[in-house]
């Protein structure tokens, strides 16, 4: 049995393959016993969570607080209005407070470092919901819906095509670890965050997988089982009219069936959503090949897997997938 009990989950570069794998499992023992089987489970019973967003959501938001009151415990919304924290007292102080009221942080921040502060500052496990630099919530429910749908993940190659941000990071992260390939696509090679760039290219070294950076989409799609899209320019405060520049400069990367038909014969699409149609058509985001909602769907398992695995030992009861 891998134990995560008092960890933080920031990043899944912290985390080891068979501790992603614990995850991916809990996720999948969570769905079956209480999805499938109708089962009632409250193992989070007198455990409470403080919820953080400085950004909009609705999947990580509620997936999370439906996630901890189906298994018994409390959850705790607060926007930037409803706290001090980074304006009339520091994060640091802010960590300290909540982590005497609460057994977990959830916390979706503009900037990494914050919530690399809340973990290191804090005494209760931190889970990051969405930084500038990474998204690892995402990342485990993409996997979880590539397992389900594949019946396995090792040997797949994910295309990512368009703006490489926070999720493209998390990708690289964990997609080696599972023994997923990964081409990505977007405008420049150097999109990517050079330090995030060099640990991948470590990472696929160690695991034997293969990273391909590219400017060509058709390119990262030739042969790919999964094609991947997301909002472009997420982190983008500049100019108005260099903003519309840069789109333009994006739209030979919007997803068709075009992209498709030099895929696998079994390729699929996912995308984390919020989605804008410039980034895939309607003809792929609606087909048979879209996995989107039941991609949006696994955040919440999968949500609830990694609350469940920082906060309680637990043992899962179905049989480990394949991944
Ligand atoms: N994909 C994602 O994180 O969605 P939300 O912004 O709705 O939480």
């Amino acid at each position: 049995h891998v134990s995560l009990v008092g960890r933080s989950l920031l990043t899944l570069k912290d985390f080891t393959p068979p501790e992603i794998e614990q995850i991916l499992w809990t996720a999948a023992d969570l769905k079956t016993r209480i999805k499938e089987r109708g089962e009632v489970y409250t193992p989070l019973e007198g455990k409470y969570a403080a919820i953080i967003f400085q950004k909009r959501s609705i999947r990580t938001r509620l997936s999370t607080e439906t996630g901890v009151n189906m298994l018994g415990g409390k959850s705790y919304f607060l926007s930037p209005e409803d706290i001090h924290m980074g304006v009339n007292e520091t994060i640091k102080d802010s960590a300290k407070v909540l982590s005497g009221f609460v057994n977990l942080i959830l916390a979706r921040m503009c900037k990494h470092e914050d919530v690399e502060s809340l973990a290191a500052e804090g005494s209760v496990p931190v889970v990051n919901a969405l930084s500038e630099l990474y998204h690892p919530l995402q990342i485990l429910a993409d996997m979880q819906t590539l397992q389900e749908h594949f019946g396995g993940l090792k040997g797949l190659t994910v295309a990512w095509v368009g703006d490489s941000n926070n999720i493209t990071h998390s990708y690289m992260m964990a997609a080696p670890k599972l023994g997923v390939n990964l081409r990505i696509a977007s405008r420049k090679t150097l999109d990517t965050c050079q330090n995030v760039s060099k640990d991948a290219e470590h990472l696929a070294k160690q695991y034997g997988t293969q990273i391909v950076h590219t400017t060509d989409p058709r390119e990262a799609c030739k042969g790919a089982n999964v094609i991947v899209a997301d909002r472009r320019l997420k982190n983008y405060t500049g100019p108005e009219e260099e903003k519309l520049e840069k789109l333009k400069a994006l739209q030979g990367y919007r997803v068709t069936h075009k992209f498709g038909e030099m895929a696998a014969k079994d390729w699929v699409f996912l995308h984390c959503g919020p989605r804008k149609q410039d980034e895939v058509d309607d003809a792929v985001f609606y087909s048979h090949r879209s996995l989107v909602w039941e991609e949006a769907e696994n955040r919440k398992w999968t949500v609830m897997a990694v609350i469940l695995c920082l906060l309680k030992c637990h043992a899962c009861t179905t049989p480990k997938p394949d991944y």
